[in-house]
C-alpha cells in the first residue's frame, strides 16, 4: 500500500464506483415448481425428452432453489460485499406461451427479489435472455422464424414496463453466440441440429431481436439507464504469423467474436463474415428496414464474459465438400503447449486475453462503456477442497485476482471498464453439465440446500470493500 497524499493508496486501485459482483441466470438458479405458473422453455421440454443428455441425468427442475430462498441468498451476496448482481428473467415463467399473458405470480416474485436487492444497496442488472426460449416460441422455429422477434420485442417491452421503473441497466442477450453454436452446428443445445443456413438466421434474428429492444429501452428512456448485450468474446491467437495461419484466426474470429460484437456496437456486419456467408449460400433473409435498425440501435454498454482464449491455426485436412458446412472449415483449433491450464476443467488459463479484449475495445469499438460480465472458474469435486467447514478455493482467488490485474491495467492505459462480475454468485446447474463443475463464491449443498460462503467470498468481500488489493 502507498500514501498519496492522505489516502493510502492500494497497489491495484479500481476507481470509485466500480461494479463488484457475480452473475447468474434464471433456469440455473431458480428451479421449477409445479404451481408457479412457469410455461415450458426449451431446458423443460429437452430434459424431458432426453434425460441421458444432462451429466448425471440431472435437469433444470433441480437447483439451487432461489424461487424460495432469495430472500437468505441476498443477505448472503450482500454479506460478500456486492454492489451490484446480475440475474436474467425468464421469459417462460413471465409469459408462459412466449406471447400472451403475463403469470402474475412470475411478476410478484421478480418485483420482491428486485426489492430485495435495493434494499440490501446491490443494484440489479437484469438480461432478458439467457438461452432459455420459451418451448411454444421453439415449436414454431423459434429464433429461425421471424414472428419471434416480434415476440421477443413485446416480452422486453412488457419487463421494461413492469420493472424499468426500479433498474436501470439492462441486457438483451447473454451469450448469442452459444444457442447458435449449440442449436444448430454443434448439438449441444436443443434443438440440436447441425445446419449452418439455419445456424444464420438465428444469429441474424438474435441480432435483429436485440436492436428491436434497445429501440423500444431508448423510446421509452427506460429509468433514464442503459442497455447492452453481453458477449463472450475469444480472443483468437493465430499459431503463426504465416499466412495461413492469420487467416484462420481471422476467420474464428468473424464467426465467434464478431458476428455479433459488430453490429451490436459499430451497427454493422463485417464484410469478411457477408463474404463468407455468401460465398456458402447461407445468407439469412432480411427485411427491409433491418439494416437502418441495426445500424441506428447500437448498445450503450458492453458486458464481456471471458474464459479462455482460441488458439487456431490452419485447417490441416480440406473438410468433404458435400458435409455440412461448419465454421471449422475454416481453421483448426489446437492446445498451445506449455500454457496454464485449469486443471480441474481443462480450459486454459491465460489472464492476459482480458487485457486484450479491453483493448480491442478502446482501440476498434470506440472504447464502449463495457464490463466484465462473466469470468470465473468451473471446479469438478470441489468437496474435496473443503476444511473446517469451507471450500479452501485459493485456486478461485488466484485465478480471479490474475485476471483482475489486467483489467487494471486496461483501465490504467484508457479502457472504458466499469466493473467486474465474477460467474457465479452460488453454485448452480450448468446446462447439460448440470453440477459436474462448481463455480460459485457460495457453496451449495444441493441435498440440503445449504448455503457456505468459500474462502474466494471471503476474499472478494475484502476487495470490494478496499475497492482493490495490494497483492
Ligand atoms: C457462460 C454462461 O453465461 C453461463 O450460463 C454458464 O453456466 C457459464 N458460462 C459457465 O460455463
Amino acid at each position: 500500500m502507498e500514501s498519496g497524499g492522505n489516502i493510502m493508496v492500494l497497489k491495484y486501485q479500481f476507481p470509485e464506483d466500480f461494479w463488484w459482483g457475480s452473475a447468474t441466470s434464471a433456469t440455473q438458479i431458480e428451479g421449477t415448481k409445479d404451481n408457479d405458473g412457469k410455461g415450458k422453455s426449451i431446458w423443460d421440454h429437452w430434459y424431458e425428452a432426453e434425460p441421458n443428455r444432462f451429466y448425471q441425468g440431472v435437469g433444470p427442475g433441480v437447483t439451487s432453489n432461489f424461487q424460495d430462498t432469495y430472500r437468505e441468498d441476498i443477505k448472503m451476496i450482500r454479506e460478500i460485499g456486492h454492489n451490484t448482481f446480475r440475474l436474467s428473467l425468464s421469459w417462460s415463467r413471465l409469459i408462459p406461451e412466449g406471447t400472451g399473458e403475463v403469470n402474475r405470480k412470475a411478476v410478484d416474485f421478480y418485483n420482491d427479489v428486485i426489492d430485495e436487492l435495493l434494499a440490501n444497496d446491490i443494484e440489479p442488472f437484469i438480461n432478458l435472455f439467457h438461452f432459455d426460449m420459451p418451448m411454444a416460441l421453439q415449436e414454431i422455429g423459434g429464433w429461425e422464424n421471424r414472428e419471434t422477434v416480434d415476440a421477443y420485442a413485446e416480452y422486453a417491452k412488457t419487463a421494461f414496463e413492469l420493472f424499468g421503473d426500479k433498474v436501470s441497466k439492462w441486457f438483451t442477450f447473454n451469450e448469442p453466440i452459444v444457442p447458435v453454436e449449440g442449436g444448430y452446428l454443434y448439438d449441444f443445445h436443443y434443438p440440436n441440429k447441425v445446419d449452418a443456413k439455419a445456424a444464420v438466421q438465428v444469429a441474424y434474428h438474435t441480432t435483429v431481436a436485440s436492436a428491436r429492444a434497445i429501440e423500444i429501452f431508448h423510446q421509452m428512456d427506460v429509468n433514464h439507464g442503459k442497455i447492452g448485450i453481453i458477449l463472450n468474446l475469444t480472443p483468437s491467437y493465430p499459431r503463426s504469423q504465416n499466412p495461413a495461419d492469420l487467416k484462420a484466426s481471422e476467420a474464428a474470429d468473424l464467426f465467434f467474436n464478431r458476428s455479433f460484437l459488430d453490429p451490436s456496437v459499430l451497427g454493422v456486419y463485417p464484410d469478411g463474415l457477408k463474404e463468407i456467408v455468401e460465398l456458402h449460400g447461407i445468407a439469412p433473409v432480411t427485411e427491409a428496414g433491418d439494416e437502418a435498425l441495426i445500424r441506428d440501435n447500437t448498445v450503450d454498454i458492453l458486458g464481456v464474459n471471458y474464459y479462455q482464449p482460441r488458439r487456431v491455426k490452419a485447417k490441416e485436412h480440406v473438410p468433404n465438400p458435400d458435409g455440412p458446412f461448419l465454421p471449422d472449415w475454416y481453421f483448426d483449433n489446437y492446445v498451445m503447449p506449455g500454457r496454464k491450464m485449469n486443471e480441474y476443467r481443462g480450459w486454459e488459463i491465460y489472464e492476459k486475453g482480458i487485457y486484450d479484449i479491453l483493448i480491442n475495445l478502446k482501440e476498434n469499438y470506440g472504447n464502449i462503456e463495457s464490463f466484465i460480465s462473466e469470468n470465473g472458474m468451473g471446479v469438478q469435486n470441489e468437496s474435496r477442497f473443503l476444511k473446517n467447514g469451507e471450500i479452501q478455493d485459493d485456486y478461485r482467488i488466484e485465478f480471479v485476482k490474475e485476471h483482475l490485474k489486467w483489467v487494471h491495467k486496461a483501465h490504467a492505459e484508457g479502457a472504458n471498464v466499469l466493473g467486474y462480475h465474477m460467474w457465479t454468485t452460488m453454485d448452480n446447474w450448468s446446462w447439460s453439465n448440470a453440477y459436474k463443475n462448481r463455480y460459485g463464491f457460495i457453496s451449495v449443498d444441493i441435498e440440503t440446500q445449504e448455503r457456505t460462503i468459500k474462502k474466494s467470498g471471503r476474499w472478494i468481500r475484502d476487495v470490494s470493500r478496499e475497492n482493490g488489493f495490494d497483492e
